[in-house]
């Protein structure tokens, strides 16, 4: 396996005597040195405020911020780059198509399909949406493995059904939702479809053509680019009649004393000074995973997760969540050890230079419907090792002694 961690100091960088085996991407990625050269050459050369001015380093800051946009329409197989529009992250984008698409088109007795094993950024905002339209939510439920069955879908999905605002891959138990099967039931019955990409646009290919959504949402940060940006991906014919979601400069066509005409898509979602430097980050982040290809990071990331997987098994205080069976599942893997808090797992660890994340993992609703407090996961990215998996094992084998605990 090649060394990507050559490519990424903080990776190779010693704490207390030792590399940090990261193991927290789910939460956020690190940044490889042409990232971050990206990001200082165009603070170094290039920074202006965009689609302002008509001097060098506005158009040049332009030119960047556009050419980023194409960049990400290609990596997800869209034509249409005004498809594109650059958000905070996943989050902001979620919100957007709440309040700018639900709270506009829903009413008493619609329903929005939501999964129980969504991240809270897709189901807040919902909540807000329904009980401002008096529309109803819906969970597709999972079973104790976090796979979302055919019969709960097709129980779910009906004429009322006018949102369906599902995770890809979920962020605790690293499950892949069937999500075309959900898609093609929701378009039989005209329903807007989002999904909720986060976790599975930096892990795995999405055939965008076939899959065919309403709105796709992911974040930079979690693919190695800057925190900060995120995408929204959505069909022209929806993002013209959406209202805008935040109002101000560059968002708008002209401006009256009282009355205001909006900007063309995607300028119409993107107010005020954008963040240029996430753009760029993302873009070239989106080169250096082109580079590998995302086939090679599926395969790569496969191999450590059933790695993990039997070597965990290996230890009897163990227990693993969503099972040993790998079908439909991607990039990470929750866990916990007997007796034993996941935040005191996650601590010790930590003392060991392992980073895990130990938590609810802004999934609640999930977690409650589980009968979990917390779990521990460790996530993974193509730069992992298997000696990182080696030290992660080694070090959980000390837990429980640490405390007092056979072991
Ligand atoms: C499945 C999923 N959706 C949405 C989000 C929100 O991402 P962000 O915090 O970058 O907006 C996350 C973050 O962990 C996630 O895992």
């Amino acid at each position: 396996m090649k060394d990507f961690k050559n490519d990424f100091r903080i990776l190779k960088e010693k704490v207390n005597g030792s590399t940090i085996a990261y193991l927290d991407n789910g939460a956020t990625t690190q940044k490889s040195f042409q990232v971050i050269e990206a990001i200082e050459k165009y603070n170094k050369l290039y920074n202006g405020n965009p689609h302002r001015g008509a001097h060098y380093l506005s158009i040049k800051a332009t030119e960047l911020y556009e050419n980023a946009r194409k960049k990400v329409a290609k990596f997800i197989g869209i034509k249409d780059s005004r498809e594109i529009i650059f958000t905070k992250n996943a989050t902001e984008a979620l919100n957007l198509i709440a309040y700018s698409y639900g709270m506009n088109s829903l009413k008493k007795g619609d329903e929005i399909l939501l999964s129980i094993t969504n991240h809270h950024s897709n189901i807040v905002p919902w909540q807000m949406v329904a009980k401002k339209t008096g529309a109803k939510i819906v969970y597709l439920n999972c079973d104790e493995k976090g796979q979302i069955k055919k019969e709960d879908i097709d129980r779910k999905i009906n004429e009322n059904t006018k949102i369906i605002s599902i995770s890809h891959l979920t962020n605790v138990f690293g499950v892949v939702h069937p999500i075309e099967y959900i898609i093609e039931k929701g378009r039989k019955y005209s329903a807007t479809i989002i999904v909720d990409g986060a976790q599975s646009v930096p892990h795995m290919n999405i055939d965008m053509e076939k899959l065919n959504p309403d709105f796709l949402v992911f974040s930079g940060h979690k693919m190695l680019s800057s925190m900060g940006i995120g995408v929204l991906y959505g069909k022209i014919e929806r993002l013209e009649k959406m209202e805008p979601f935040l109002f101000g400069g560059d968002m708008i066509e002209y401006v009256d004393l009282y009355d205001t005409s909006f900007n063309e898509v995607p300028y119409k979602f993107e107010a005020g000074t954008q963040n240029v430097e996430g753009a760029v980050s993302l873009s070239s982040a989106i080169d250096y995973i082109e580079n590998i290809g995302i086939g090679r990071i599926e395969s790569i990331e496969g191999e450590l997760l059933r790695y993990t997987v039997e070597k965990m098994k290996e230890n009897k205080y163990i227990e693993i969540y969503g099972g040993d069976d790998l079908t439909n599942r991607k990039s990470m893997i929750s866990f916990n050890v007997k007796d034993v808090h996941p935040h005191d797992v996650a601590t010790i660890l930590d003392s060991d230079n392992i980073a895990i994340r130990a938590g609810h993992h802004c999934t609640q609703p999930f977690m409650k419907y589980m009968g979990l407090n917390s779990t521990c996961r460790a996530s993974f990215y193509f730069y992992n090792t298997f000696e990182d998996i080696d030290r992660l094992i080694d070090s959980l084998k000390k837990v429980r002694g640490v405390l007092g605990y056979e072991y």
